[in-house]
């Protein structure tokens, strides 16, 4: 029996290497010798015998790229670097190019530096970790300092390897290689057409795609997403002696990892500018999004001259191309009345994709802004979208009008309600003059019920909007009373939801008051202002009854936001709403209930939070009676470190303080809610 067993797995180990293999000339090299009924003749084969032998199948076969799901797993776990995987500083055109040149050739006292200049792809980077050869661990960047953990999403990569060759006749103890994850564009744009046809939401581009991607908590999901990736730098590793850029990516690309070929080793900076003015000409016939190169000195003990500030190393740099500008037509020109009835005009464009992202909208900000572009409906424009910011249009092109392009007009009457708009005078602002406007309504709904708010999951834009239209919410404490069979009737309302909807209504009722002042909206209090309100007053009955004089006495607070206070509580129609509220049941828990453990302890925060904005997590220290500070002195007691930290994380460490993490955060904050 044992003697069959030992047979079974030196076969099994056989064609895996031989799966290895074809993986190799496939997807790294691309130069498949096999056609794809064999090779799936002899993945059949492997996992035939593995499915009768399931004892000899081990994790890092082949057949094994799509694991199980992270079952019981919330969330991906936190690694750190052994290495800080660093950012790069950006050169926005040939000039800035030059400069960082000059600086290189200063810096290591040579005229004529090499270069090894690589397309930069717009994609995710990730480090994967090698031991003994095998694939063990991969990571995404994060913040460069700490990533998340991705080893199951990326081994269903089939672009990298789950064994590494040999370098020089041996394999490396240690590599940690770096690189990008990233997909094509035709890969991207076939995902995002099924992605229409079946009615779900559409990725923005494809860096998005892939970082979604990779953080799925499901790998099978990952699986399926034709996710490729390129290698182009080493972290903390052993048995790799290199000493150029050149012969980092060839020995990257000896150990069977995939490396792109289209780098180029330039002599001087004249040969760089060329390779780079090259590039962006053919950067549409890529098959992949490049956003420009990456400018690497290639020598690698003038690397260590130069060394590295702020996160960035001094030899490289990140030369972008220039903006992402398009061209299409203003199909209209609407206006959105937002919560205080202001009127924002919107452009409506015939859909353009730049660079990878359909863009069908640009807000124009006010009547003013329309008049100094001189943007008119049916005009052609060049709309800009710069990395991830809102798009812009930047201006008509007034040689192309005709006679048919009509000029935007403010409406005199809102298109919601009809009632009259008027404009401040001395403000850029139109506003609908009608408190009861359906559109401030829906706005001022959805700001009640917000994260920042009463919280209400599950109560999104869609639902409200329905509610309005249908009569059934006119103001805020009808969203009390509403029931069940109300709800299931809606669009995209199930029974299910709609009763854990109801369940998620009736909890809000217990409400910090800091939220509801802020859920409120009252002019000017956003949630920084709420909670100074909040310290001061403790309660709702002491602050209906403030006047303007003890309202300026309130630490941070001026005269005009004084003034929208008053103005707000001299309105019956505002007290009515507060006392609905209250007679459906809110219940508005005072300041002083919520001050136990974590009363009066000061939080500062740094870097970039994930699963929530920074005013969210400001409102969760609020709500247990913490305070918010900006900076980092002796008496912080905690700073929460999100991704990117900034000056203040060092600080924190040299001053002692104890850092958070955001889960530990969030635990905090849980533990004391
Ligand atoms: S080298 C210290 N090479 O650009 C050097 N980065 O802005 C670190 N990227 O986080 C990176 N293509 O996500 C390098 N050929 C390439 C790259 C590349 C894309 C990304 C990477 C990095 C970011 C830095």
């Amino acid at each position: 029996m044992e003697r069959v067993k030992n047979r079974v797995q030196e076969e099994m180990q056989r064609l895996r290497r031989e799966i290895e293999r074809h993986d190799h000339l496939y997807y790294i090299l691309d130069q498949p010798e096999i056609s794809d009924t064999e090779y799936d003749t002899l993945f059949r084969k492997l996992q035939r015998l593995e499915a009768d032998y399931p004892e000899l199948c081990t994790p890092d076969s082949p057949t094994q790229r799509v694991g199980a799901p992270l079952t019981g797993r919330f969330a991906l776990a936190t690694i750190i670097h052994s290495l800080p995987m660093l950012s790069l500083s950006n050169a926005f055109n040939e000039a800035e190019i030059r400069a960082f040149d000059r600086r290189v050739q200063q810096e290591v006292k040579e005229s004529e530096i090499t270069y090894v200049v690589e397309p930069k792809l717009d994609g995710l980077s990730v480090e994967l970790i090698y031991r003994d050869g095998r694939f063990v661990q991969g990571a995404t960047r994060g913040d460069g300092i700490n990533g998340e953990d991705v080893t199951a999403n990326l081994r269903t990569i089939k672009s990298i390897p789950l064994h590494l060759h040999k370098l020089h006749g041996k394999i490396p103890p240690l590599v940690a290689v770096r690189g990008e994850v990233y997909i094509d564009r035709a890969d991207f744009d076939r995902i995002n057409q099924q992605r229409q046809r079946e009615g779900l939401s559409l990725f923005a581009n494809p860096r998005n795609f892939a970082a979604g991607s990779l953080r799925q908590l499901d790998p099978n999901v990952t699986a399926m997403r034709r996710l490729k990736i390129f290698c182009y730098d080493i972290g903390n590793s052993e048995g790799i002696t290199v000493e150029t850029q050149h012969d980092l990516l060839i020995s990257l690309s000896h150990l069977g990892l995939r490396v792109n070929r289209l780098y180029r080793i330039c002599r001087g900076i004249d040969a760089v500018i060329s390779f780079y003015q090259q590039l962006e000409n053919e950067r549409d016939d890529l098959p992949y999004e490049t956003d420009g190169v990456v400018i690497k000195v290639d020598n690698f003990s003038y690397r260590r001259v130069l060394g590295t500030v702020s996160r960035s190393p001094r030899w490289a740099i990140a030369a972008k191309f220039t903006a992402k500008e398009g061209i299409t037509s203003v199909k209209d020109i609407r206006v959105r009345v937002g919560r205080t009835g202001v009127l924002t005009p919107i452009a409506i464009l015939e859909p353009v994709r730049i660079r990878g992202v359909e863009i069908s909208h640009a807000t124009l900000h006010n009547e003013d802004e329309v008049r100094r572009k001189d943007i008119r409906i049916g005009d052609s424009v060049v709309v800009q979208r710069a990395g991830d910011v809102i798009p812009k249009i930047i201006r008509p092109l007034i040689n192309l009008r005709g006679s048919t392009e009509r000029f935007f007009i403010m409406p005199t009457q809102c298109p919601h309600c009809n009632a009259a708009i008027t404009r401040i005078a001395g403000e850029a602002a139109h506003r609908c003059t009608n408190i009861s406007c359906p559109a401030r309504i829906k706005e001022s709904i959805s700001h009640f019920v917000s994260k920042s708010g009463l919280d209400i999951v599950g109560f999104g834009f869609h639902l409200v909007d329905q509610l309005v239209e249908k009569g059934i919410v006119k103001r805020v404490s009808d969203i009390f009373h509403l029931t069940q069979h109300q709800l299931s009737g809606l669009e995209r309302m199930g029974e299910k939801s709609a009763t854990k909807l109801i369940t998620a209504i009736e909890e809000s009722k217990r409400v910090p008051f800091v939220r509801f002042l802020f859920a409120m909206g009252i002019p000017f209090v956003g949630e920084h202002t709420a909670a100074t309100i909040a310290d001061y007053f403790r309660d709702l009955k002491h602050f209906l009854m403030a006047t303007d004089e003890e309202l300026r006495q309130v630490p941070g607070i001026g005269p005009r936001t004084a003034a929208g206070i008053i103005a707000y509580l001299k309105q019956p129609a505002n007290k009515q709403v507060i006392d609905e509220l209250l007679a459906a049941g809110v219940i508005i828990t005072e300041r002083e209930r919520l001050l136990e453990e974590l009363a009066g302890k000061r939080f500062v925060f740094t870097g970039t939070l994930q699963s929530m904005t920074r005013a969210e997590a400001t409102a969760k220290v609020n709500d247990v009676g913490g305070r918010v500070a900006s900076s980092v002195s002796t008496d912080t007691d905690y700073i929460v470190v999100g991704k990117n930290p900034g000056a203040k994380y060092q600080q924190a460490i040299n001053l002692k303080i104890t850092l958070l993490t955001e889960a530990d955060f969030i635990a905090l904050i849980t533990e004391n809610e």
